[in-house]
This record gives structure tokens, sequence and C-alpha cells, in this order.
């Protein structure tokens, strides 16, 4: 792979990360080599990134850069590979008109989600974001049921038994998930809280990789954030190559991927949450804090 040298990266062989823009560093990934992609991009609607808003001038910029990073990835995947891609809402119609043109779509899922903060008083608010599953050949590709089976709860919570087989046989109490996904949303509390406001949960990219890959198999994601995807398919024995803008996020990715505890002399740590900074004695904060520099 050639990739412009102003370009950062680091690997271990079978994770590879880079401090760049996607669409650089998506041009130089060989043709037809990637088994997964999930893509996570800005979703056009304000956030603020590190200081690098996620805001275009207009609705048709977003969608033209869009169309650019969604060519680039069909291109590098293998021709049994999938396409999981995420948008904000308003801009998924126009995401599912152009992909439908290039693959076939398999799945629209909504990742649903509850909030206990009010989201509007005069509408409905949003509570869910919409992914789309892909495939270029709607006749090969991966798709390991076994392992992402979910509770059937007719079956599982209450015994009923299917009159309609001959003999009668009780309900499985298990099955494949639908395409309607409940995973909490990342919150501050949680263990995987990284400082970034659109981290997506480690149980909805498990899903996604072991559905849609084996051991072994390349995973890439162009927008890494947090780097929750690359996390997950190094814990499931997945190669994984990631990129990401920023520098405080790559920084991230080099922590929680274990490629390096050091950047640029400064140690990486995840930051001490408040709550736990306040149940320490005031001797551990000194030392963690002689220790973090
Ligand atoms: C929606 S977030 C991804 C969140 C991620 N899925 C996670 O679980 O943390 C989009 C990310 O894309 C990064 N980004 C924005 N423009 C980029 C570009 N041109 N190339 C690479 N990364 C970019 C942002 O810094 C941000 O971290």
């Amino acid at each position: 792979m050639s990739i412009n040298t102003d370009i950062e990266t680091l690997g271990n062989g079978k994770l590879q990360i880079f401090h760049g823009d996607a669409l650089e560093v998506l041009q130089a990934i060989p043709d037809s080599s990637v088994d997964l992609i999930f893509v996570d991009p800005p979703y056009n609607i304000g956030k603020d990134f590190a200081g690098r808003k996620d805001k275009w001038d207009t609705d048709e910029d977003y969608l033209k850069w869009c169309y650019l990073w969604i060519d680039l990835c069909i291109k590098k995947l293998k021709p049994t590979g999938a396409f999981y891609v995420m948008t904000s809402t308003q801009f998924m119609p126009y995401f599912d008109l152009y992909i439908r043109e290039r693959m076939t779509i398999l799945s629209r899922i909504v990742w649903a989600y509850d909030s206990s903060g009010v989201q509007a008083k005069r509408y409905f608010g949003s509570l869910y974001e919409p992914i789309l599953f892909c495939v270029k050949d709607k006749n090969n590709y991966t798709f390991n049921a076994d392992d992402i089976m979910v509770e059937a709860k007719t079956g599982a919570k209450r015994n009923l038994i299917d009159y309609r087989k001959n003999p009668p046989q009780p309900y499985k109490n298990e099955k494949v998930p639908g395409n309607v996904w409940n995973f909490c949303r990342v919150r501050y509390r949680m263990d995987e809280y990284e400082n970034h406001p659109s981290q997506k949960p480690i149980s909805l990219l498990e899903r996604i990789i072991k559905a849609s890959s084996n051991e072994g198999d390349i995973v890439l994601d162009p927008f890494c954030g947090t780097f929750t995807t690359g996390y997950v398919a190094k814990e499931l024995g997945r190669q994984f190559i990631g990129i990401e803008i920023q520098e405080e996020y790559y920084k991230i990715g080099l922590r929680r991927l274990g490629l390096a505890s050091e950047y640029k002399e400064e140690k990486l740590y995840r930051e001490q949450k408040t709550y736990e900074i306040k149940h320490m004695s005031t001797d551990v904060i000194q030392t963690e804090l002689f220790a973090n520099g």
C-alpha cells in the first residue's frame, strides 16, 4: 500500500491505523481487498469533533463528499464483501437511493435507543439511527447467523407450543435478530466511554463484525472516532484498518488498540471520570497525576 508520507500510521501486522483524511487513505488501499467496511461518517448535523465542525455549506456539498467515499469503499470491498453505513435520518434516503444502484441493500436497520432527557416538546424526538447493510453479491456473502442469535421471546419467556407443527413442538428460544436493534448509547458512566460526541457502542459493532466477517478477515473503518470498530475487530480476531483525521481521536485508537502507550512523548491514558477522581484519596490522586505526567 503506497501512502503519502505526511500521513502518520502505526500498526502491528494485523491492525493498521492512519492519522489522515479518509479520501486520501482509502485511495491507497488495494482494490477488492477488504471483507467488511463499517462507516459512521460525520452526519452534517453540526457536532464538534475536537474542533472540526460536522457541517457542510450545503446539503449538496455534503452528499457530493459522501458519494466520493462511498464509491471508494465499494471499490475496496472484495466481491464477497459487506458494507454497513450510517448517517443521520435526514440524509439516509439519499444514501439509500445512491447505493441501491451499486450494491444490494439487504437490510435497512434501525438502531433504537432510549433517552432520559427530553428530546423535543413540540414534535416526536429522534431516538434512532439508520444503518444500511449492503453486499456486492447477494448470492455470495458472509452471514454468521449462529454467532448473533438473540432470545426469541415467544419461545423463551412464554413456553408456548406451536400446534401448527405435526407433532406440535415448543417454539424455538433463539432467533436471528430482526432489523430493529436496541442497544443503549454509550454514556459517561459506562466503562467503554471515551471523550467523543458520537461514540458507537461495543455491542452494536459486535453484532456487525460477528455477522459479516470471519476470524482473520480484514475490517475497515474510514471514520474511526473512538475506534470502537477496531477494538471489537481486535477482540474478535479480525484484522483491522482504521482512519481518523483528528489527532485527539487517533491517540484514543493507539491506546485502545494497544498499539502505543505514548505519543509524541505524551503518555496515553483514559481520562479519569469525575466520580472516579472523587473517590480517590489525595495520595492516590497525586500518584496518578505524577504517573500520568
Ligand atoms: C461519527 S464519528 C465516528 C464515531 C465512531 N464510529 C465511534 O464509535 O467512535 C466521525 C469521525 O470521523 C472523523 N472525520 C471527519 N472527517 C474525516 C475525514 N475526512 N477523514 C477521516 N476522519 C474524519 C471525525 O473526527 C469523527 O471522529
